[in-house]
C-alpha cells in the first residue's frame, strides 16, 4: 500500500560553501565553490519520503523572493503537494548558509518565511492530517505550530515522528502524544526522556541507531559508506521509517531501512540532492 504521510516543517534554500580553510576572526580566505541546494528539515524529509514512493504533501511555507519561487517549483517537480497559499507576502524564504570543510561542517540558519507557519496554517490542512497515515515535524518551525500539529493529529488518532531538530526542551504533554521521537546523540542529551524510552530512537551516524525494546537498549548497525556530505543524512532517515511505518513494517526493519537511506544520503553532496530513491535502496540493499 501505498504511504500517505504529511510533513509539517521548514523549506530553506541552502547557500552551501566548500572550502578547505576556515577563516579566523577578521580574516577572508578563498573557497573553492559554492552552490544553491534546497534544503530545510521539513522539504528535505518530505523529498526523501515522496522518492521512497509515498504520497507526499508537506506544510511549510516560502517567501516571495525567487528562492520561494524556485523551491515550489522544485518541490512539486519530485512530486511533493505542496499548497498555493504556501508563499508569505513581504517574506524572505528561509536560508542556510551551510559551509563545509575539511574540519568540520557548520549551518546558520535564517527562518525568514518559516516563522509564519502558524496554528491557523497547519489547522487549514486539517484534512489532509487526519487522512494521513502518519505525519512527521520537526522543531525549525515555531513551537507552538509543532505542539498543535501534535495535538492536531494525535485528535484524529494519526502517528506522529518528532525529530527534535534542533533540540529544544519539550514537555511532558507533547512527549505523550508523540508515536516516536528521534534525536541525535547531542540532542538526546538536552532532552527530559525520563519514561518516554520505548518512543526514543537516537541517530548516531555511523554508529548505528538505538531504540529500546521491552525497556532494552538495541542497536541497529549503520552501513559503511564513503562520506561526501552528511547534511540531510537524519532527514533521510526520518523520512525512511515514516515511509516504512505507514507501510506497515516492523519498526526494527523500518530502523535498518532508515539507516540504509541515511547512508545512501552522506555518500552525496546537498541535503535534497542527495536523497536516493526507492530503486537506489533496494539495489543498495541487495548488495550487502
Ligand atoms: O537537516 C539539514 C537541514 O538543516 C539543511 O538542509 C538546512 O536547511 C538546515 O535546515
Amino acid at each position: 500500500k501505498q504511504a500517505k504521510i504529511t510533513v509539517i516543517g521548514s523549506v530553506n534554500m541552502d547557500l552551501v560553501t566548500i572550502t578547505k580553510k576556515r577563516p579566523n576572526q577578521g580574516e577572508t580566505v578563498l573557497g573553492e565553490s559554492f552552490q544553491t541546494i534546497p534544503g530545510g528539515k521539513g522539504a528535505n524529509q518530505a523529498v526523501a519520503a515522496a522518492r521512497l514512493g509515498a504520497d507526499v504533501a508537506l506544510i511549510g511555507r516560502v517567501g516571495d523572493d525567487s528562492f520561494g519561487q524556485k523551491l515550489k517549483t522544485h518541490l512539486q517537480s519530485e512530486g511533493v503537494r505542496i499548497s498555493e497559499e504556501a508563499t508569505v507576502i513581504g517574506k524572505s524564504t528561509g536560508i542556510a548558509a551551510i559551509t563545509i570543510s575539511e574540519q568540520n561542517n557548520s549551518i546558520i540558519v535564517v527562518p525568514g518565511a518559516n516563522g509564519d507557519l502558524t496554528k491557523e496554517f497547519v489547522e487549514s490542512h486539517e484534512h489532509r492530517i487526519s487522512t494521513s497515515d502518519l505525519i512527521v515535524v520537526q522543531l525549525e518551525i515555531p513551537l507552538e505550530t509543532v505542539i498543535f500539529a501534535i495535538e492536531l493529529a494525535s485528535k484524529h488518532h494519526v502517528p506522529v515522528i518528532l525529530n527534535p531538530a534542533p533540540v529544544q526542551p519539550l514537555t511532558k504533554s507533547v512527549l505523550e502524544k508523540v508515536t516516536y521521537l528521534t534525536p541525535n546523540e547531542h540532542e538526546v542529551k538536552e532532552l527530559n526522556i525520563e519514561g518516554f524510552e520505548q518512543k526514543v530512537i537516537i541517530t548516531q551516524g555511523n554508529k548505528g541507531v538505538i531504540y529500546y525494546e521491552n525497556g532494552i537498549e538495541q542497536v541497529v548497525p549503520s552501513f559503511s559508506v564513503d562520506v561526501i556530505d552528511t547534511t540531510g543524512a537524519g532527514d533521510a532517515f526520518n523520512a525512511a521509517l515514516a515511509v516504512s511505518l505507514a507501510e506497515g513494517k516492523e519498526l526494527k526493519d523500518a530502523l535498518r531501512y532508515g539507516c540504509a537511506v541515511g547512508a545512501l544520503a552522506v555518500t552525496k553532496l546537498g541535503a535534497q540532492s542527495g536523497m536516493p530513491t526507492k530503486e537506489d535502496i533496494e539495489h543498495f540493499l541487495k548488495a550487502r
